[in-house]
C-alpha cells in the first residue's frame, strides 16, 4: 500500500470507518503505519474537518507533549467539525485546557487518586470476589457483557456519591449506555441510556445541593465556581473515562491470560508480578484507540506541516504496538521492562483515573491468579465496532479452577 502523506486528500483508508476496528487486520494495518512513521490525511467524511493522522510513538508522544502548539479544547476525537466545536469545551476537563482546566484537576483529582483507595477498597474487594462467584456459578460466561463493566461502573457509583439503593440501576444504565450499538436494555437506544444518566445525575446535584456528602457532587458544588451545568458535565466526564476504557481492559485482562496461559501460573506464584502485569494490559488492550487535537498554529509532527486549525489524530493504540519500543509488540509480556507505553495518555490531559484504574486492574488479576489455573475460549472474540474504544462486544470464555 503506498501512503499519501504529503498533502491533504482522500486517505488510502478512511481512517474514521469503524468496520476497520472489528478484525485483527487493524494490527496489521497499524504495524505498516508505525514502521513507516506514516502521517495519513483523511479527507472530510465521517469527520466533518478532516484529520491526519499520527502511528508511531514518537509522533504520538510529539503531539500530545505539553509544549505541542494544540488544544483539545474544540473536541477531542474523530468526528470533530471545525464549524461546530464541542460544546462542552472550555468546561469539561478533558476538553479544557490553562487554569480552568488546572482548577478542575485540583477539584477532581483527590477523588480519583490513591489518597482516597482506603475508601475504596472495600467496593473494590467486593466486586471482584463477587466477579469470581459469578464465574464459578456459570460454565461459560461472555466477560464482556457480564464481568467487564461491573467493577468500573461500582466504583464510579461509590466517587460520584450514587447512594447504595440507586447503584443496581445505575450500573444496569451505565452498562447500557456504553455497551457499544448491539446492547439492549428496556427497548432503550444507548444515547437515550446516556441521556437517562445525566437526568439522574441532574436529581442527585439537586439533592446533594439541599444535602451535601463526602462525594464528588458535593465538592464541587461546594467550590461555588461551577454551575449546576458544568457539574454536570464533569460527572458526565468520570462516568466516561471511568467505565468506558476500563470495562474493556478489564475484558482484555481475561482475553490476555487465555492467549498467553502461563501468565496465571507466573501471577501465582509471584503476586507481586501483578504491578508491571497491569501497565501490559493497559498496553496490550490499549482501550482508549485514539485522541484529537487541533492544531493552535502551523507547526510540524516528525516532517509533516500541520496547519493552525488542522485536526490531527494521535493513534494510541498504535503507538503502543510500535516495535521499536515495544520489542515483540503483539505479545502480552507480565514483567516488560521498561513499558513506557501511551494507554492513559500523555501531557496534561494524562489520565487522571490511571491510579484507579491500575487499582482496579491489580485487585482482579491477584484474585484470578489466586483462584484460577485456566482461561479459555468458549466463542467467538468479537470486537467492538467502534474507532474510538478499542472493546469487546463478546468474549466467552470458562474458567478451570485451582
Ligand atoms: C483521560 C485512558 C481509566 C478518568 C484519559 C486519557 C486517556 C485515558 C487516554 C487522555 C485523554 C486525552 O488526552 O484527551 C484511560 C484508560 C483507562 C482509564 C485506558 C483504563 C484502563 C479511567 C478511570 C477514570 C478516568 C477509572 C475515572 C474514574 C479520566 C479523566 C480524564 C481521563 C477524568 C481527563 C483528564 C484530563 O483531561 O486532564 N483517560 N482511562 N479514566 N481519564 Fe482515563
Amino acid at each position: 500500500m503506498t501512503l499519501d502523506a504529503t498533502a491533504p486528500g482522500p486517505a488510502p483508508v478512511d481512517l474514521g470507518d469503524p468496520d476497520l476496528y472489528t478484525t485483527d487486520a487493524r494490527f496489521t494495518m497499524w504495524e505498516e503505519y508505525t514502521r513507516s512513521d506514516a502521517k495519513i490525511w483523511s479527507g472530510p467524511g465521517r469527520s466533518p474537518s478532516g484529520f491526519w493522522s499520527v502511528f508511531s510513538h514518537r509522533d504520538v508522544t510529539a503531539v500530545l507533549s505539553p509544549k505541542a502548539p494544540f488544544t483539545s479544547e474544540y473536541g477531542m476525537m474523530i468526528g470533530f467539525d471545525a464549524e461546530h466545536p464541542d460544546n462542552s469545551g472550555g468546561r469539561m476537563l478533558v476538553v479544557s485546557e490553562g487554569d480552568w482546566h488546572s482548577t478542575l484537576k485540583r477539584l477532581i483529582g483527590p477523588f480519583l487518586s490513591r489518597l482516597r483507595a482506603p475508601e475504596l477498597q472495600s467496593v473494590l474487594h467486593q466486586e471482584v470476589r463477587d466477579i469470581v462467584r459469578r464465574l464459578r456459578s456459570q460454565d461459560s460466561t461472555d466477560i464482556a457483557r457480564g464481568i467487564g463493566p461491573r467493577l468500573p461502573a461500582a466504583v464510579v457509583c461509590e466517587i460520584i456519591g450514587v447512594p447504595l439503593s440507586e447503584r443496581e440501576q445505575l450500573i444496569e444504565l451505565t452498562n447500557h449506555a456504553f455497551g457499544g450499538e448491539e446492547s439492549s436494555f428496556d427497548r432503550m437506544t444507548p444515547a437515550e441510556a446516556h441521556t437517562e444518566i445525566l437526568f439522574y445525575f441532574h436529581d442527585l446535584i439537586e439533592r446533594r445541593r439541599r444535602q451535601p456528602g463526602s462525594d464528588l457532587v458535593s465538592a464541587l458544588l461546594e467550590d461555588g465556581r461551577l454551575s449546576t451545568e458544568d457539574v454536570l458535565v464533569n460527572c458526565d466526564n468520570v462516568l466516561i473515562g471511568g467505565n468506558e476504557t476500563t470495562r474493556h481492559s478489564i475484558t482484555g485482562a481475561f482475553h490476555a491470560l487465555q492467549a498467553f496461559p502461563d501468565t496465571l501460573d507466573a501471577l501465582h506464584a509471584d503476586p507481586e508480578l501483578a504491578a508491571p502485569a497491569v501497565e501490559e494490559v493497559v498496553r496490550w488492550t490499549s482501550p482508549a484507540a485514539h485522541v484529537l487535537r487541533v492544531a493552535t498554529e502551523d507547526c510540524e509532527i516528525g516532517g509533516q506541516e500541520i496547519l493552525k486549525g488542522q485536526p490531527v489524530v494521535a493513534w494510541l493504540s498504535a503507538a503502543n504496538r510500535d516495535e521499536r519500543l515495544f520489542p515483540d509488540p503483539h505479545r502480552f509480556v507480565p514483567d516488560r521492562r521498561p513499558n513506557r507505553h501511551l494507554g492513559f495518555g500523555n501531557g496534561p490531559h494524562h489520565c487522571l483515573g490511571a491510579a484507579l484504574a491500575r487499582l482496579e486492574l491489580r485487585a482482579l488479576l491477584q484474585e484470578l491468579a489466586a483462584e484460577a489455573r485456566r482461561v479459555e475460549l468458549a466463542g467467538e472474540v468479537r470486537w467492538m465496532r467502534s474507532n474510538l474504544v478499542q472493546g469487546y462486544s463478546s468474549l466467552e470464555v470458562s474458567v478451570d479452577w485451582r
